[in-house]
């Protein structure tokens, strides 16, 4: 998203990152903030769900409350992201801030539409009203295996992450379809690759954006 700027080499960014439970978001937007606030950038992180006081509450039900039915999850989780949009994210792009959010819309649509079974598409337009069409100008998906992921997050699950590896193999290849229908908007990386060699990979796209 390109918005009025201060200064003409600025380019105001909104940055996904997605992947499956344990493939290292946290630590790849981390170092990537590092990156962008050296270079003088206005840096936003956030999450879904949970990106405001409203989504905290929400997440805490999503998460850690009791079962929910499949489309009243998906729903939830499209409650959190309007507000948070509304509240946080666009409000921020509009003041010239980059954007570097852990998980959006294509959560919901590998989650609860491959995942849960839900209709994709169906899952995506809620979204896009939720949001009114706010899209990222780059999508990160980390690419991580069902096995890999559950090893990588250790013993504590949450509602999600305690979904059988069926579940998670239809979330991880829904996430792939979706970034080989459009690569000019993704940017995939193998999550077992170290640290600094995923940062630099991300940091060489996000240059070129
Ligand atoms: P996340 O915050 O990445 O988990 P953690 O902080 O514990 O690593 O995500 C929480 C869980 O919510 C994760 O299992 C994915 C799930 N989720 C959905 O199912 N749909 C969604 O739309 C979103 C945003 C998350």
């Amino acid at each position: 998203m390109v918005l009025s700027s201060g200064s003409p080499t600025l380019r105001v960014v909104f940055i996904a990152f997605e992947g499956g439970d344990g493939a290292g978001k946290t630590t790849q937007i981390e170092l990537l903030r590092a990156r962008l606030v050296e270079d003088g950038q206005d840096v936003v992180v956030t999450r879904e769900p949970g990106g405001t006081d409203l989504g905290a509450s929400i997440r805490q039900v999503l998460l850690h409350g009791d079962a929910i039915a499949p489309r009243a999850e998906a729903l939830l989780f499209a409650a959190d992201r309007a507000h948070h949009v509304a509240t946080v994210v666009r409000p921020a792009l509009r003041r010239d801030a980059a954007v570097l959010q852990d998980r959006y819309i294509d959560s919901s649509v590998a989650y609860q539409g491959a995942g849960r079974e839900l209709d994709p598409a169906e899952i995506k337009r809620l979204s896009l009203w939720a949001t009114e069409d706010l899209l990222p100008d780059l999508t990160v998906l980390l690419d991580v295996t069902p096995q890999d992921g559950r090893s990588r997050r250790g013993a504590v699950h949450d509602r999600l992450e305690s979904e059988q590896d069926d579940f998670h193999a239809r979330v991880r290849e829904h996430y792939l379809q979706l970034a080989a229908q459009d690569p000019g908007r993704y940017l995939v990386v193998d999550a077992s690759l170290p640290r600094e060699e995923i940062a630099a990979i991300v940091a060489e796209r996000v240059d070129r954006l």
